[in-house]
């Protein structure tokens, strides 16, 4: 090839591959696998589904599409026991395939599709084929999972990505002359672009990977909050914080001499906008509120906060950890300076997470972390940073689950967040009015608007005991403070037991937890009869 036709092809490429250029210098065609090479696990998954499902020469968007449902048998080792309240199960099932549909192709569920079944419930056979992991039993019984505001399930459709990845794609990012880093970095960048899009960021520079919401906040408050935030400034937050954004805030106070101002809450568990009205002033350099609380379900008025606090010219930072799988994000429409979210909460992969900033302030941002990656030039003088988001990006970052984070958007982007969002309302309302059912069980906090979560406690029994005994038929809860001491203290109570709902959920499952609590009612009611 003489230079002028290896200009040309590389042009060429370049158009093709915005972030590599030598990806398609040979050929335009998609990643081949070898299949000689692939593992015992994926051959299996090769031979034994339908044709177009994870073929290797298909374009990741349809290996994404056709995502197979099939998955292995794992037996849970039996060392697992010996964790927090399961060491006293008599014994943890093994997963079994229980529904002979394991081996069909899954149709792929649209939005469209979505909304007609949701009605007759038919898109639970589908949506369920999709997640491997709720076809197996756990004591007996089919796993109920009830605790996605800790972190949701996978469907298959990331599972196979990460592993086409690691098959195919698999090299550290940029500056590689080769062809594996040139794949890898185009997904991991791919990767971005899909964040962008799902938040309606304005472009990918405004999103920067970070391993989740908790170092997303740390970042801002360890950047952009020791360059902006001195002695006698203040810092408002709300009553209803997971604690990852209470005390990266108490630190930089501490550290700074700053103040800590709190929205208080009403007794439903909303934030008081009257007061957060009185306690805004011209110290306030930053207000950082979540948009869902991960303890009580609270949908905060975020739209309103934000123009409140834009009024006085106060920044805000929006925690979507538990939001961003609930309802549709748009950073622009809401006028957020900063919004972060964690991969593993929307069913993507944990260890990825994202911080989303407006461009002006992320070039004002001082850079953080330093090491490789994130520079233009290195003397021992004098560095040269990257501009934004490279510069916060420092050392290799998670690229196999930054794809994976994208793999899990695409999925819940074809299902529709308009559609699961009002699916998981009308399901949040029905286990609400079944909770209200036991007599001796008391909800925390009774919010107009809330997304997901519910909190309670029971006369007579711990937070764990309930935990204990709903794991005992399969029912997957949370027990305990759930990162959020301060509202939980609001309400009186040190735990609660703490059922989170998403879109894999359906009303039988809540039928069958309240069924074990009115037993655990009914049962402390007959021994009191007894006395
Ligand atoms: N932040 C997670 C939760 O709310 C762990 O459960």
């Amino acid at each position: 090839m003489d230079q002028h036709n290896l200009s040309e092809h590389v042009a060429a490429a370049t158009q093709t591959t915005p972030h590599y250029a030598i990806d398609r210098l040979e050929s335009n065609a998609p990643p081949r696998i070898d299949q000689s090479r692939h593992s015992p696990f994926y051959q299996r998954l090769l031979n034994t589904t339908a044709p177009n499902s994870l073929q290797p020469d298909l374009p990741i968007d349809a290996l994404e599409a056709n995502a197979s449902p099939q998955h292995q048998a794992h037996s849970i080792d039996a060392s697992a026991r010996d964790y927090y309240f399961l060491f006293d199960q008599e014994h943890l099932q093994p997963t079994t395939a229980t529904h002979s549909s394991h081996t069909e192709k899954p149709d792929v569920i649209t939005a469209d599709r979505f909304a007609q079944t949701t009605a007759n419930g038919l898109v639970f056979e589908q949506i369920r084929r999709d997640f491997p992991i709720l076809q197996q039993k756990v004591n007996g019984h089919a796993l109920i999972w009830l605790d996605s505001a800790a972190t949701t399930q996978k469907p298959q459709a990331v599972i196979d990505r990460l592993v086409y990845f690691y098959q195919n794609e698999n090299s550290n990012i940029h500056r590689a002359a080769h062809q594996l880093a040139a794949r890898a970095t185009d997904a991991y960048e791919h990767a971005r672009q899909v964040v962008a899009d799902f938040i309606h960021a304005a472009s990918t520079d405004n999103i920067v990977f970070v391993r989740g919401t908790t170092e997303a906040i740390n970042l801002v408050a360890k950047s952009w909050g020791v360059h902006n935030i001195g002695a006698g400034d203040e810092i408002i937050i709300s009553h209803l914080e997971h604690h990852a954004n209470i005390v990266p805030w108490y630190q930089l106070c501490q550290q700074q001499g700053a103040v800590l101002r709190v929205i208080p809450v009403d007794d439903t568990g909303q934030i008081d906008l009257i007061a957060l009205a009185k306690l805004m002033n011209s110290r306030t350099k930053l207000l950082a509120i979540t948009q869902v609380s991960n303890a009580l379900g609270t949908i905060t008025p975020i739209q309103q906060v934000i123009e409140m606090a834009h009024q006085q010219h106060i920044p805000v930072l929006v925690d979507a950890a538990q939001s961003i799988a609930h309802m549709p994000t748009d950073v622009q429409a809401l006028d957020a300076d900063f919004l972060v979210f964690s991969g593993h909460k929307v069913f993507g992969p944990t260890g990825i997470g994202v911080l989303y900033a407006k461009t002006a302030i992320l070039e004002s941002m001082p850079v953080w972390e330093g090491g490789g990656n994130m520079i233009a030039d290195v003397r021992f003088e004098h560095v040269i940073y990257q501009d934004p988001p490279n510069k916060f990006e420092a050392g290799t970052g998670n690229i196999a689950d930054a794809v994976g984070l994208a793999a899990a958007l695409n999925y819940i982007q074809k299902i529709g967040l308009q559609h699961i969002a009002q699916y998981e309302h009308e399901l949040l309302q029905y286990s609400l009015q079944r909770l209200q059912t036991v007599p001796s069980l008391r909800l925390i906090g009774n919010p107009q608007h809330r997304a997901s979560v519910m909190s309670f406690v029971m006369t007579d029994y711990s937070p764990e005991q309930i935990g204990r005994c709903l794991n005992e038929q399969g029912i997957a809860v949370r027990a305990g403070h759930h990162c959020a001491q301060p509202i939980l203290r609001r309400f009186g109570v040190e735990k609660t037991v703490r059922p989170s709902i998403a879109f894999y959920n359906q009303h039988d499952e809540i039928n069958q937890m309240v069924d074990v609590l009115q037993h655990l009612h009914r049962q402390r009611h007959q021994e009191r009869s007894s006395f």
